[in-house]
């Protein structure tokens, strides 16, 4: 589908809906709050106060067809080559359910399946040890995903191991994370799907030097020859393929952290709230299927309303790391202006998205969610039912979360326009029954499908990011004139800098 395809279909609706409010389409239409709105498993979803009404929801949906998302999502799950300028297939899928039939998914279900198998005994033998602590070493997806979901599940478990990530290159990471921690009593898993990755490479040197050997030293890798030439025993290495982009590997081995923090059946619990969503991504009519509906009021979002940015607020302090999480799935995935044959993509892409927990936020940047001069559009995420028993304190913050995307939605006139709110702030309202691993699973696995489908509705690869290559390559070849070692810089401002650190510099920095 092109561009002018999605912007055209939508702008007469964009037009039409120019001056119309949420409150209103909400009053005009008395099914709407039920009817917008999904429940798929654990999760259930709200869309009655996006701003968008009945007509443009049908635009958006035959944009779906038009885009034939079903058919894309059929060629997710069969493996085809849809990461095309890497030339391969996106199959996190195949790491949690078996709903492909081509041999490559089968075969990589196969390598899930085993890989899975292998980290649980290597984990077991870690649990019979005396070792007590873990540190995951790791960036980016080998980071990012592990330490949201140990996060939000770490306090339903008594914890075998006490886990620990250590990922900045700043040395002063690897300072705090390893004060207080017995080298004899650690073990560390270095991740990295490339094994060439400056910040763990420097960090996992750290660790191996730190822990006097490679015998409690472990790594998960797709270049499995480099773990091992870097130190790490081949009986202690997990795979990792090409076939499972960094950002959607949390299911992979990658999830050793998960594992060793939550133990293997809620690993598995995990992944299968994932499938959970999978079968659904897979089987439901766009007009009924989550991820569909999530990722359109995204387009509709920015395409049609021009919204350049969303929040994602997780009212739930376990899920504090969500919005740092996606921010990674969301912005390093569609964070693309060229289609794959390279052409212009012709519309405005990813949003930045930004965010933080409930209700700590509204202590903080809420006041310009409802008066300042930008509308954001936002995902408010809830749980229903807590893991404590403290009743009061849910039930204030529940109701503080009704009260946000009611207030946004219909904000509130006033004489005094500094004390008034202009409201017509859209949101969707995700709940959670509990947080659980399998809920969680869910919820994670909704936003990747949902990222997959404004890629193929864009027209862009979700799979790559060679925008991340270039700060990495000019990094490399500053490192020995940052180290002193006199070599020619040519960009006059980064001379400039170096100067001037070079003076301020006290000896050992
Ligand atoms: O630089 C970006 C990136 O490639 C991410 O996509 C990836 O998750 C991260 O670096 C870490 O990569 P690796 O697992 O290969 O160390």
């Amino acid at each position: 589908m092109s561009a002018q395809r999605l912007t055209g279909s939508l702008a007469p609706h964009a037009r039409r809906l120019a001056g119309a409010r949420i409150a209103e389409l909400v009053a005009a239409d008395p099914g709407r709050a039920s009817e917008l709105a999904l429940r798929v498993g654990p999760l259930y979803a709200n869309f009655s106060r996006q701003r968008v009404d009945r007509d443009a929801l049908g635009a958006l949906l035959r944009l779906a067809d038009d885009a034939a998302l079903p058919q894309a999502f059929r060629a997710l799950f069969e493996g085809e080559r849809i990461n095309r300028s890497e030339d391969r297939p996106a199959l996190h899928v195949a790491l949690r359910s078996d709903l492909g039939g081509s041999d490559t998914t089968r075969q990589a279900r196969a390598q899930a399946v085993d890989a899975h198998a292998r980290m649980a005994a290597m984990l077991q033998a870690l649990a019979d040890s005396d070792v007590t602590d873990l540190v995951n070493v790791g960036i980016g997806g080998s980071d990012l995903g592990p330490r949201l979901v140990v996060d939000a599940l770490k306090d339903a478990h008594s914890g075998r191991f006490r886990v620990h990530f250590l990922t900045n290159v700043d040395g002063s990471d690897a300072q705090h994370t390893l004060r207080g921690l017995d080298p004899a009593r650690t073990a560390a898993i270095l991740v990295s799907k490339s094994f060439g990755t400056q910040e763990t490479l420097l960090n996992g040197t750290i660790l191996r030097d730190w822990l006097g050997g490679g015998e409690r030293l472990y790594a998960v890798s797709a270049n499995v020859p480099k773990a091992e030439a870097f130190g790490v025993d081949a009986a202690r290495i997990l795979p990792m393929w090409d076939w499972v982009g960094g950002r959607y590997s949390l299911w992979s081995t990658v999830g050793f952290a998960i594992a060793a923090a939550v133990g293997m059946d809620d690993f598995r619990a995990l992944l299968a709230g994932a499938a959970e969503i999978d079968g659904h991504v897979l089987e439901a009519p766009p007009a009924r299927n989550l991820a569909m509906l999530h990722a359109l009021s995204a387009v509709w979002n920015r395409n049609a309303l021009g919204l350049p940015t969303q929040a994602v607020l997780p009212y739930d302090e376990r899920l504090a790391l969500l919005p740092a999480y996606l921010q990674q799935l969301v912005m390093e995935s569609l964070g693309k202006s060229v289609t794959p044959t390279g052409d212009a993509a012709g519309l405005d892409t990813v949003p930045a998205l930004w965010g933080g927990a409930g209700t700590n936020s509204q202590h903080s940047f809420f006041q310009a969610l409802h008066q300042g001069t930008q509308t954001v559009p936002a995902d408010f995420i809830g749980v229903v039912n807590p893991d404590h028993g403290y009743a009061d304190n849910h039930a204030a913050l529940l109701s503080n979360l009704l009260a946000q995307t009611e207030a946004l939605a219909n904000g509130h006139a006033a004489e005094d326009p500094q004390k008034a709110y202009p409201g017509n702030r859209p949101s969707t309202l995700l709940l959670l029954d509990a947080l659980t691993p399998h809920s969680l699973g869910a919820l994670i696995a909704l936003y990747e499908h949902s990222v997959y489908a404004q890629s193929v509705l864009w027209g862009i690869n979700a799979f790559d990011q060679w925008g991340v290559e270039l700060g990495k390559r000019i990094a490399g070849e500053l490192l020995p004139a940052v180290k002193g070692e006199g070599v020619e810089v040519s960009d006059p401002v980064t001379r400039a800098l170096l100067d001037e650190i070079a003076a301020r510099r006290r000896s050992g920095a």
